[in-house]
C-alpha cells in the first residue's frame, strides 16, 4: 500500500479543532509557565528571548509541521512509523531509531515533569490554605525550601501526579482531553492577563518588561543561545514523537500549516505573559531572577498574597497549572503506550501501567536531586539538571533536526506537498526551512556550544 492513505489503529480527533486543542494542550505546559521564565531569567534576558523567538519561527513551526506530516501518513506509533515510512521509501531501516530516541526521551522528560507537576499540586493547598496572604518574599522562600526538602511529601505528589496521568492515557487521549483543554486554555489565559495586571501595579512593570524585552547581546553565551533553541523544542513539544502521534490520529482534511501557526502562537502567547507577570514581582521585591527552578513558586505567591481574592485566584491558578501539566504529560508517554499497544499486544490499561511504573521509578533521582542528592553533581550539575539539560538541549534538537531531514531528504516532495497541502512559495518556504535552515541551524549552535566553531 505504499503512499496510499491509512487510518489508525488508535483512533482519531473528532475534528481538527480537537487536534488543535489536544497539540496546544500538549505544548503549553510547565514548560510555559515555569521553565520559560526561569532560563529566561537565568540567561540575561531580552537577548535570550529573541534567539527564542527566532527558534520558534525558524525551526520550530517548520519541524512541527514535518513532524505532524510524518505522524498522519504513517498513522502509527512514532517508531513503527518510522519504520514503515522508511520501508516504502526504501530507506534504511535505522530510521525506526528516531522512534526509539523519542520514547527514550519521553520517558526521562515525564520522569522530572511530573515531580514538578507534584511542587504545582502542592501549592494548590497551600494557596487554598491562605498560607501566601501576607507573606513576605523570605516566607515564601521559606516555604519552598521546605517543600523540596522533603522527599517523602515530594514523593507522594509525584506518585498522585503519575497515577492522574496514567489514567487518562489507560483511557485513550481522545476521550476526556479535548474537554478539558477546551476549559483549561481560556481559563488559563484569563488568569494569566489578571497577573500581568497585578504586576502593573508594582511599580516595577517598566523594568520587567524591559529585562524581557531589551536584547543585551552581551548576555548571550552560545550556552544560552543553545538553552533558547532547546527550550523551542520543549515548549513546542517537538523532536521525540508526541506531536508526530497526535498527528497520526488527525483527520485527512485538516490543514498542517494553519494548526501548526494556531499552536506554536497559542503557545508562545502564554510565556511571554508568565515573563511579564513574573518579572516586575522579582524587581519590585529584590529577588534574583536567576533564581533557578523555583522562581516561579517564590515569586507568584508573593502576588497572590498581596491581591485582593489572592487566596482564591492563587488555587485557581495552581489548579490550571497542574492541568496544564497533565495534558502536556500525558503526550509524553502516548508514543511508548501506542508502541507497547501495537507490537506486544498489550490493552492500553496494561500499557499505561508499565509505562507509568517506570516513569515512577525514574522519577526518584529527580526527587534526590533536590534534598538527599543535592551534592551529589557531575560537570557541576545535579542528577534533575544533567536530565533536563540532556533532554532538552540534546535530544530533542537532535530528534528534530533528523525529523526534519526525515521530511526533506527521504520522503518524496509529492507526499509531503500532499499531506501539507501547500503549493508555490508557501511550499518552498516550508521546504527551504526544513531542509536547510533548521537541520544547519541546529547543528551549528551545537558545534559552536562545544567549541568545536566559536561565533561570537
Ligand atoms: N511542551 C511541554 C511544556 O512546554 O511544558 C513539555 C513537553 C511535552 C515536551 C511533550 C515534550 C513533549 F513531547
Amino acid at each position: 500500500m505504499a503512499g496510499s492513505k491509512r487510518s489508525s489503529l488508535h483512533g482519531q480527533w473528532s475534528s481538527r479543532w480537537a487536534f488543535v486543542l489536544a497539540a496546544t494542550g500538549s505544548a503549553v505546559g510547565l514548560g510555559n509557565i515555569w521553565k520559560f521564565p526561569y532560563i529566561t531569567g537565568e540567561n540575561g534576558g531580552g537577548a535570550f528571548v529573541l534567539v527564542y523567538l527566532i527558534c520558534i519561527a525558524c525551526i520550530g513551526i517548520p519541524i512541527m509541521m514535518a513532524e505532524i506530516l510524518i505522524g498522519r501518513r504513517g498513522r502509527r506509533s512514532p517508531i513503527n512509523t518510522m519504520r514503515v515510512l522508511a520501508r516504502e521509501g526504501h530507506h534504511h531501516p535505522a530510521w525506526q531509531y528516531l522512534g526509539w530516541i523519542g520514547v527514550l526521551a519521553g520517558f526521562l522528560i515525564l520522569s522530572y515533569y511530573s515531580v514538578i507537576a507534584g511542587w504545582a499540586m502542592a501549592y494548590v493547598f497551600r494557596a487554598a490554605g491562605g498560607m501566601f496572604s501576607g507573606a513576605t518574599g523570605e516566607q515564601i522562600g521559606a516555604l519552598f525550601t521546605g517543600l523540596i526538602s522533603d522527599p517523602e511529601r515530594l514523593l507522594a505528589w509525584h506518585t498522585i501526579f503519575m497515577v492522574m496521568t496514567m489514567i487518562v492515557v489507560s483511557r485513550g487521549v481522545q476521550s476526556g482531553l479535548e474537554k478539558a483543554v477546551r476549559f483549561l486554555m481560556p481559563a488559563l489565559f484569563l488568569i494569566l492577563v489578571m497577573l500581568v495586571g497585578y504586576a502593573m501595579s508594582t511599580g516595577s512593570f517598566t523594568a520587567g518588561i524591559a529585562f524581557l524585552f531589551t536584547p543585551d547581546f552581551s548576555k548571550l553565551t552560545p550556552a544560552a543561545v543553545l538553552i533558547a533553541m532547546g527550550h523551542a523544542f520543549f515548549t513546542l513539544s517537538l523532536g521525540m514523537g508526541a506531536i508526530m502521534v497526535y498527528g497520526s490520529y488527525l483527520p485527512e482534511n485538516a490543514s498542517i500549516t494553519q494548526t501548526s501557526v494556531i499552536i506554536a502562537l497559542a503557545d508562545t502567547l502564554v510565556a511571554l505573559m508568565a515573563g511579564m507577570a513574573i518579572f516586575p514581582i522579582v524587581f519590585a521585591h529584590g529577588l534574583e531572577p536567576g533564581a533557578g527552578p523555583g522562581l516561579i513558586f517564590q515569586t507568584l505567591p508573593i502576588a497572590f498574597g498581596q491581591m485582593p481574592g489572592g487566596a482564591f485566584f492563587g488555587t485557581l491558578f495552581f489548579v490550571l497549572l497542574v492541568f496544564a501539566a497533565w495534558t502536556s504529560a500525558i503526550s509524553l508517554i502516548e508514543p511508548a503506550v501506542a508502541w507497547l499497544v501495537e507490537n506486544h499486544g498489550m490493552t492500553r490499561v496494561l500499557a499505561s501501567a508499565w509505562a507509568g511504573v517506570i516513569t515512577w521509578v525514574m522519577g526518584l533521582g529527580t526527587i534526590f536531586s533536590f534534598n538527599l542528592w543535592a551534592e551529589a553533581k557531575l560537570f557541576g550539575k545535579t542528577f534533575f539538571d544533567l536530565l533536563d539539560f540532556a533532554t532538552a538541549n540534546v535530544i530533542l534538537p537532535l530528534g528534530g533536526l533528523f525529523i526534519a531531514l526525515f521530511a526533506t531528504w527521504t520522503l518524496s516532495r509529492k507526499v509531503t506537498m500532499e499531506e501539507l497541502g501547500l503549493q508555490g512559495a508557501g511550499y518552498q518556504l516550508w521546504y527551504i526551512l526544513t531542509r536547510y535552515v533548521a537541520p544547519l541551524a541546529v547543528i551549528f549552535i551545537f558545534l559552536n556550544v562545544t567549541g568545536l566553531l566559536r561565533f561570537g
